[in-house]
């Protein structure tokens, strides 16, 4: 009896023996359910079919890394391949899976993932823009949609939320995350994972979430994408690690390594991060893959002495997966013959990664994400779109609106100008996925021309987003002059941030600023608004001087220049607040609200005064703190009532404030609750953001606002890495922005 026909056989048993296991064992909660097909399942596997499990490729319909040439198709005909990473349709995957699942021994399914970052057909704001809407609702409704178009073509897995902490703008992937705060990050992480992976991964229309890069990628020495990472343990457990934590506590199903060292030590085979604390402490089921040839980079950071080494260190490390590496499937098995590594050790990858494909029920039907009428029905869903337009909206944050700029009104003519005024390119952003950006995504030329008809448009491009040419700028002051107020839109191209995107200048990039101050030098009494796209707070020294009103939009995607034309003539009031702080200029970097006090604080009495934590140069305030963000309308905070001044350890303080739309405008407000420890046994920050909601107020309205607060809140890990609280003076505030004097206190005792 030949080869195959004893393989479709075994199988063939393998499924029967499923199905009777599935009817006893329904009732288990998910791991269980499956771990006894699985065992069942690695009975019948070779250790080069486990191995094979271990092992990612791409596809190569995207590039998100250095090209590698690889015979994939070959590998995973064999069984040498688990996952594919950068091919997706309906078509494409069915394909691929075809491959495997037709020529293999076993024919166990392939996973299939890409970066599903902030959108995969209809893309939505870029996820610094996404995070200053500071809507956890909305957040996760774009997400859902995200997974509901990626799974409608083919694809299982996406490589997201990204969650890293960032305190540095010249980081070019500040973009992708949410800022640089602790809670708002970690709030951000569980929203984000329950979008992408539902309630029921069983659901055609879920698909498994990956949490990244773990960890302290975004401490990066000087903002330089991949550089060192060096930080103590404290930092570590109360800055970096949290957002991790909250995605798995909100069971996200995978990991992502970051490409940096830590402390010495590569992420890709760092086994304090993967196997004592994500395993050992958080007890997390899910697997891990590496970053893209992460694992071999252990060579370059002089942590491997080759490529077997780098396979070793790695699998050690609790690596469960090696994407683009080839270092799993060229070593792992000499590696075992020569007990170099435990079959133990490799037994267990391959576990975790079936268990996922039985969780997405790739076994029951390997094709059950290949269905082409759904895949025609579901991408660019109507309803997708408009969820797109209230994201680009609610992302929308206003820096500045000298002389009431803003709203524009639809009867006067306007002057359009700058490089990105009819983008349809760089709109979407870094990590744009499977989004068009030939003609698909909606300019700010096209969304204004909901409101204004075509003759109140005078478009002028004058200027590229990098250049020092100046042969457009006379036909902008030309339009300038003629129009009734000028409206910019300028920034960075998508390719300015994102990976291997850093900066050392924070300014808007080319000669954008001086065409800026040429209009200005123009039209010195007409007013200016300067709508920004761009990827990472930008040093806006300059620009706050020579325009009445500056809009960040970010990236606003698919329905951009919709959502932000909403933004501009008042249909949506702005309401969005930064989550990255805006430096005055690149030499304050890093900079961020929650900092230490210093044994020299500047004193708010005599800033002059000598020997203090200062510049010679500039303030140490930033130019926009984060939690930053105007309206057209104004909030008024009445003063802040707490249940109490004493609370114990098992007690609630209530904190209560009133808001009222003073205003003439209806609009949302991000109401935020600060703390601060007055003094611990380590130094603790001079602000925490605990708590935030966003309301809506008609004008007029008042509401009253209340946070609960217990000592759980006020948690941190102290110089023996234990996370615990301390007794003592507590100030607290509930404010519009981190830019405030606390003026309330209350003491914790135990
Ligand atoms: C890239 C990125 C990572 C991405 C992966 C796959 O290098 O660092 O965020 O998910 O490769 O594209």
């Amino acid at each position: 009896m030949n080869q195959k026909l004893i393989s479709h056989i075994l199988l063939f048993f393998f499924c029967i023996g499923c199905v009777s296991i599935n009817n006893s064992i329904m009732a288990q909660n998910a791991p269980d359910k499956y771990e006894a097909k699985v065992d069942s399942l690695m009975n019948l596997m070779t250790l080069e079919e486990k191995i094979g499990q271990t092992v990612m490729y791409s596809g190569g319909w995207d590039k998100t890394g250095p090209t590698i040439r690889t015979d994939f198709e070959k590998h995973v005909k064999v069984g040498n391949v688990g996952a594919m990473l950068n091919v997706y349709t309906v078509k494409g995957t069915r394909e691929m899976q075809k491959l495997a699942v037709e020529n293999t021994r076993l024919g166990i399914p392939l996973l299939f993932g890409y970066d599903v970052i902030h959108g995969h057909r209809t893309i939505f704001p870029i996820n610094l823009g996404l995070s200053s809407s500071w809507d956890l609702d909305l957040i996760e409704q774009t997400s859902r949609i995200a997974a509901t178009e990626a799974s409608a073509e083919g694809l299982h897995w996406t490589f997201a939320p990204m969650v890293d902490i960032a305190r540095d703008p010249r980081w070019g992937r500040i973009s992708e995350g949410a800022g640089e705060d602790v809670y708002l990050g970690s709030e951000i992480a569980k929203a984000y994972v329950k979008g992408f992976q539902g309630d029921d991964l069983s659901k055609t229309n879920t698909i498994l979430a990956c949490a990244k890069h773990f960890v302290g990628y975004g401490a990066a020495q000087a903002g330089r994408d991949y550089h060192t990472v060096n930080m103590g343990e404290e930092e570590l457990r109360n800055v970096y690690l949290p957002p991790f934590k909250a995605a798995v506590d909100a069971g996200v199903e995978t990991f992502m390594t970051a490409f940096n060292e830590v402390n010495g030590v590569p992420a890709s085979g760092n086994k304090f991060l993967f196997r004592d604390i994500l395993r050992g402490e958080w007890d997390f089921k899910g697997f891990v893959v590496s970053d893209y040839t992460a694992i071999n980079e252990m060579i370059q950071h002089g942590f491997a002495k080759d490529s077997i080494d780098t396979a070793r260190l790695a699998m050690h490390a609790g690596i469960d997966m090696d994407m683009m590496g080839e270092v799993y499937r060229l070593h792992l098995k000499k590696l075992i013959e020569e007990e170099a590594i435990d079959v133990a050790l490799v037994n267990e990858s391959c576990k975790k990664i079936l268990m996922a494909k039985f969780k997405l029920g790739l076994f029951d039907d390997p094709y059950r994400y290949n269905d082409e009428q759904r895949e025609k029905e579901t991408i660019y869903k109507p309803e997708f779109l408009k969820v797109a337009r209230e994201a680009a909206a609610a992302s929308n944050v206003l820096l500045q609106n000298k002389n009431e700029a803003l709203p524009l009104d639809k009867t006067k003519t306007i002057a359009l100008i700058g490089p990105l005024a009819k983008d349809e390119f760089h709109i979407n952003g870094n990590w744009g996925g499977a989004g068009d950006r030939k003609g698909k995504s909606v300019s700010i030329y096209e969304g204004l021309q909901d409101y204004l008809k075509d003759s109140q448009m005078l478009y002028a491009k004058g200027c590229e987003i990098e250049s020092e040419d100046e042969k457009g700028f006379q036909e902008a002051i030309n339009a300038a002059k003629k129009a009734d107020v000028v409206l910019l839109v300028m920034g960075e191209s998508y390719h300015m941030s994102g990976e291997a995107a850093s900066r050392t200048n924070l300014r808007i990039p080319g000669n954008q600023t001086k065409l800026i101050k040429k209009i200005r030098e123009a039209v010195p009494n007409k007013k200016i608004i300067l709508v920004l796209m761009n990827g990472r707070p930008l040093n806006l020294s300059d620009e706050v001087n020579e325009v009445d009103a500056i809009l960040e939009a970010w990236y606003p995607g698919t329905m951009g220049g919709s959502g932000v034309a909403d933004v501009l003539f008042g249909i949506y009031n702005p309401s969005g607040k930064l989550t990255a702080t805006f430096p005055r200029n690149v030499g304050q970097v890093p900079i961020y609200y929650n900092m230490k006090n210093t044994g020299r604080p500047i004193p708010e009495r005599d800033p002059k005064e000598d020997y203090k934590s200062n510049y010679i140069d500039v303030p140490n305030t930033p130019l926009f703190p984060f939690g930053y963000g105007l309206s057209y309308t104004k909030f008024e905070y009445s003063d802040l009532k707490l249940s109490d001044t004493n609370i114990g350890f098992n007690d609630t303080l209530t904190a209560d404030i009133t808001i009222t739309n003073t205003g003439n405008y209806d609009g949302h407000e991000i109401v935020q609750l600060y703390v601060h420890d007055k003094v611990g046994s380590i130094t603790r920050p001079v602000k925490e953001l605990k708590g935030f909601q966003k309301i809506f107020l008609k004008k007029g309205e008042s509401k009253t606002v209340t946070f609960n607060l217990t000592a759980a809140d006020l948690k941190f890990y102290n110089d023996e890495n234990k996370f615990t609280v301390e007794p003592g003076e507590f100030e607290i505030a509930i404010a519009p922005s981190s830019d405030f004097k606390f003026k309330h206190i209350f003491t914790l005792k135990e």
